[in-house]
């Protein structure tokens, strides 16, 4: 025991030195909370190393280390100050195609670009027909001109599209690339016509714009030997309004913007490096940084054992890398609860096939890295809701993360396996793994006592056929939570359409010895795993499925797209504030919250709670209420 544990301790201390303190990913491992956990998994791990094959693992194999590469933070903000007079790297200006409208004298029509255009000499004009910018979506253009107090002036087209996130967001990623090829540092960006926008656009706007320019300046950079940091820092919207309102709206837009960094990070991470102990570990890391409103439980191959995850052990017991059971916590300032919640990933770290090996051109065996991106929005929605701790909401974020390998312990085409609702599966094809997982996470997220669920998984090479590379596809029951999630998703931007959960297929996965299969065939092979996911759910649980095969990678730029944090945190937010909403229609009192500060009223014996953080917000109702002050 004493050998293996020596050994086990060498894994983990060489996967930390593995670990460089990157843009957080992978970091740590040897520091901190965490690592008084690990130590107390090890024994039961080494416990199970006689039946399985697990013992080794071999998270330095290639001596990969990912770099250390300071978290470059870009500060946004949002500011009113004459563009003429702002200093700074680039001013960037979005112009729809109307506003490069011109009259007969070639000047601009537009007050914005007339104005600019003044300032200098006419050069704007002149240039901008030179360079043929018309305002189509897509095009921009930098121009070094003097006689502003900013360096250089950009023009970026929104095409005729206004009051489109993704339009603004394109302006945000369009300035970044502008901002990474002049190496500016500070740059500003405005519309030509902000006037015709309501206030709420104003706020989506601001937020879309800042979204698009720090995802558009984030890198992956950590396993390039040579690499350059950002060179932007600051970035200033104007004309869309300041104060409180603005300025919450653009830290939430930076805290989900954070969560799908990660998102990307650990969709990135190739599997030789990211194994489920470091998956494990980096759960770990996000409870104890937000420690105050999350907790992390991991589960070790025994733990999970004793809750008899037949299921998903099956698919873990070939690979030298440990399983690992991850269940974070998010329980809000103050603690009363509207809503209970469960996220689940799919977090295979990597997916051979198993026995039925990928193999063959297009079946994409070397992107399977990419196979815990359910998992990867499921953390880093856990980050992002960590920061924002929103009022009203519990979630458990749960991943059952593994590798599906293949080797004299793994399971075999043929094998039944019983998963820990007492149900068995006779795996007629081990490539069809990550729905034997995710069976053992759902009925666990069950047990939390959830009411809603919603799952993602890069499940199906079917859903890429159904709908392509950049639409996931929703299965659910519930036509409610259909409604919420797709509302959600269309804040957020990510593509979501809503697929049929035909029950009358659910006869190609009978099995004539086990209670079902787990693969039915190649025929609406998305739609037969969404109902075999089914199978775990009880009945009066909301829930949902996501298959985000398609829109987990961007092939043409070879990276992940962090796809699904933003949606889960919109929809978990949302319903949160729900009860904020309380906020009484018929009689108002009129508070003023301090930083930090919430308010929560109880009527009868229901808590409500109020308006969040910010200053000035009205809460109130007609019957009797207690306001009570709660600091976070
Ligand atoms: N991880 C794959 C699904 C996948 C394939 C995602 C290609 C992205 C790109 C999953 O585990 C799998 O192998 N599914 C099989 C199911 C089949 C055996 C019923 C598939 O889609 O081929
Ligand atoms: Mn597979
Ligand atoms: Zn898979």
């Amino acid at each position: 025991m004493a050998a293996i544990r020596v050994s086990s301790l060498t894994l983990l201390a060489s996967t930390s030195a593995s670990a460089s303190a990157a843009s957080s990913v992978f970091t740590k491992l040897q520091f901190g909370p965490s690592w008084g956990i690990s130590l107390t998994a090890i024994p039961l791990c080494s416990r199970r190393t006689k039946r399985m094959a697990h013992s080794i693992a071999r998270a330095t194999l290639g001596l990969t280390q990912p770099k250390q590469i300071e978290a470059s933070k870009i500060s946004i903000a949002a500011k009113e100050i004459d563009l003429v007079e702002w200093k700074g790297d680039i001013l960037a200006v979005g112009v729809t195609e109307k506003d490069m409208a011109k009259d007969e004298n070639s000047k601009f029509k537009n007050s914005t670009l007339q104005k600019l255009d003044t300032q200098l000499g006419g050069f704007l004009s002149e240039a901008s027909t030179e360079e043929d910018f018309t305002g189509k979506a897509g095009q921009s253009t930098v121009l070094r001109l003097p006689g502003l107090g900013s360096k250089r002036v950009g023009l970026v087209g929104l095409g005729s599209a206004v009051n489109s996130t993704t339009a603004y967001r394109s302006l945000g990623e369009a300035v970044a690339a502008a901002a990474k090829s002049a190496l500016a540092s500070n740059i500003a960006i405005t519309l030509a016509s902000p006037e015709g926008l309501s206030a709420e656009t104003k706020l989506s706007t601001a937020s879309a714009i800042a979204t698009g320019a720090v995802l558009g300046t984030f890198e992956d950079n950590r396993f390039m030997s040579e690499s350059k940091k950002p060179s932007l820092k600051s970035v200033d919207i104007l004309g869309l309004g300041t104060g409180p309102e603005i300025e919450k709206k653009l830290k939430y837009a930076e805290d989900v913007c954070a969560g799908i960094i990660l998102g990307k990070e650990l969709v990135n991470a190739p599997a030789n490096v990211l194994t489920p102990a470091v998956l494990a570990e980096e759960a770990k890391r996000i409870a104890s940084t937000y420690n105050d409103v999350l907790s992390a439980t991991i589960l070790d191959v025994e733990q999970c054992k004793e809750l008899k995850m037949g299921s998903y052990l099956a698919v873990a017991a070939a690979s030298a890398n440990p399983p690992h059971f991850i269940h974070l916590c998010y329980k809000p300032l103050g603690g009363a609860v509207k809503t209970k919640l469960a996220l689940v990933g799919k977090g295979l770290t990597f997916d051979s096939g198993g026995y039925n090996i990928k193999t063959g051109p297009g079946c994409l065996i070397e992107l399977m890295k990419f196979d815990m991106g359910g998992s990867a929005a499921v953390l880093g929605a856990a980050k992002a809701i960590g920061q924002i701790k929103p009022a009203g909401v519990e979630v458990h974020f749960i991943v059952a993360a593994c590798e599906n390998m293949i080797s004299g312990t793994g399971m075999r085409p043929g094998d039944i396996v019983t998963a820990s609702n007492g149900k068995t599966i006779e795996v007629n094809n081990t490539d069809a793994e990550g729905r034997l997982t995710l069976a053992d996470a759902l009925v666990y997220a069950c047990n939390q006592g959830v009411e809603k669920i919603v799952d993602l998984a890069t499940l199906t090479g079917a859903c890429i056929v159904a709908l392509g590379p950049s639409i996931a596809g929703v299965f659910t029951p519930s036509d409610d939570l259909a409604s919420e999630v797709l509302a959600a998703s269309e804040v957020s931007g990510e593509k979501l359409w809503r697929m049929p959960m035909e029950e009358s297929y659910w006869e190609s996965m009978k099995s004539g010895v086990a209670d079902m299969v787990n693969t039915g065939g190649r025929q609406g092979g998305a739609i037969t795993a969404a109902l075999f996911l089914k199978q775990f759910v009880d009945e009066k649980v909301q829930w949902m499925h996501i298959d985000l095969a398609g829109p987990v990678w961007n092939d043409k730029k070879k990276t992940a797209t962090g796809f699904g944090v933003s949606t889960l945190v919109e929809w978990s937010n949302d319903l949160g504030t729900e009860v904020g909403d309380s906020s009484g229609q018929d009689c108002w009192f009129g508070l003023s919250l301090g930083q930090g500060m919430r308010l929560v009223m109880r009527r009868g014996s229901d808590w409500f709670w109020g308006g969040p953080r910010e200053q000035g917000i009205l809460v109130g109702c007609k019957e009797a209420c207690s306001p009570t002050w709660v600091g976070d």
